[in-house]
């Protein structure tokens, strides 16, 4: 590609006053709310998303230009794309995806209609977001898109099999994106952070005592544990990092001109990498039980 082509593109994603438009999702809390106002703080047009009408409220008095998304619904997410394109004028630069929620509990213990709800949320949404936001992208020969995984996206612990399901179908999605949008100027990026200080593990508490029927499971007493850890105050887990160290990973996949096709975040996230390549299955199983707080032994 030629260094006009490279301006043409270039020109192309910019708004008349210069600005890049980004649409980040889930930003009422956690990694979505600093990655909103990072990105902004350093100059792009920031779309933030939130679906609560008070998180909307106060996004909006807090400066950021807000567009209410329910990723589980449909019509929601169909909304959010036309806003989102008719206020930046179809000049679309990138998305990043990142609202999503935890459910927490053994698979046996989740119904289909969690299972259910857990890909609306954090598979279906985003698939469908994506679609839309495409044919802006295409027409102008480049855009950046941009997941939130997660280290549950490369390796899998005991209790969050909902959880882990939809984020190892987030990477196939990535994967195949990647090699279909391959020469046309689009990129994919996967973010793949370990545990990040957010409203992550207050929400998957808040879910797996909505949706799990927790005396009446024969995994009653780790349930029990895992509250006692899930209510505690502060890092839950060793290596936790601010969401600053996504923001960072999110402005390198915005910026470089070859954006990485993973970025882990935090130690974990490094050494579960390379571990889960090095280690056959039954050994990685062992290690994985163990980091698991003892969830993974029989009662
Ligand atoms: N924190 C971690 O340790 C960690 C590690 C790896 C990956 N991640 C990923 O990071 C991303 C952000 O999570 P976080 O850690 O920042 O947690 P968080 O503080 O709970 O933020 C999650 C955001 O997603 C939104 N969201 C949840 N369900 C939604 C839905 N159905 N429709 C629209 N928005 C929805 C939430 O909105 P409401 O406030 O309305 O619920 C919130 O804004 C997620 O994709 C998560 O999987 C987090």
């Amino acid at each position: 590609m030629g260094k006009n082509d490279e301006a043409r593109k270039s020109q192309a994603t910019k708004t008349v006053d210069g600005q890049r438009n980004v649409l980040v999702t889930g930003c009422s809390s956690g990694i979505g709310y600093c990655v909103a106002h990072g990105l902004r703080a350093r100059g792009y047009r920031v779309f933030a998303t939130a679906r609560a009408a008070e998180d909307i409220a106060r996004l909006r008095d807090e400066g950021l230009e807000v567009i209410a998304l329910e990723l589980a619904d449909p019509a929601s997410v169909q909304a959010c794309a036309e806003e989102f394109l008719r206020r930046a004028e179809h000049a679309v630069y990138a998305v990043f995806h990142n609202g999503a929620y935890g459910q927490a509990g053994a698979l046996e213990d989740i119904s289909r209609a969690v299972l259910e709800q857990q890909f609306a949320a954090n598979v279906f949404g985003w698939h469908q977001l994506t679609n839309l936001l495409l044919p802006a992208m295409r027409r102008q020969g480049a855009g950046r898109i941009i997941y939130n995984s997660s280290v549950l996206g490369l390796i899998a612990l005991p209790f969050r099999g909902s959880y882990n399901a939809s984020k190892f179908a987030l990477e196939g999605i990535a994967d195949t994106q990647r090699l279909e949008l391959y020469g046309t100027g689009i990129t994919v990026s996967l973010i793949e952070p370990g545990p990040v200080e957010s409203a992550f593990r207050k929400n998957s508490l808040k879910t797996l005592r909505a949706h799990v029927d927790i005396s009446g499971s024969v995994h009653h007493k780790k349930y029990q544990n895992a509250i006692r850890r899930m209510e505690k105050v502060g890092p839950a887990a060793p290596f936790t990092l601010p969401p600053e160290a996504v923001l960072k990973k999110v402005i390198h996949a915005l910026e470089s001109r070859r954006p990485r096709a993973r970025y882990p975040v935090t130690f974990p996230t490094y050494l579960f990498s390379v571990l889960r390549r090095i280690l056959p299955t039954r050994a990685l199983d062992r290690v994985l039980r163990h980091v698991a707080h003892g969830e993974g032994k029989p009662e």
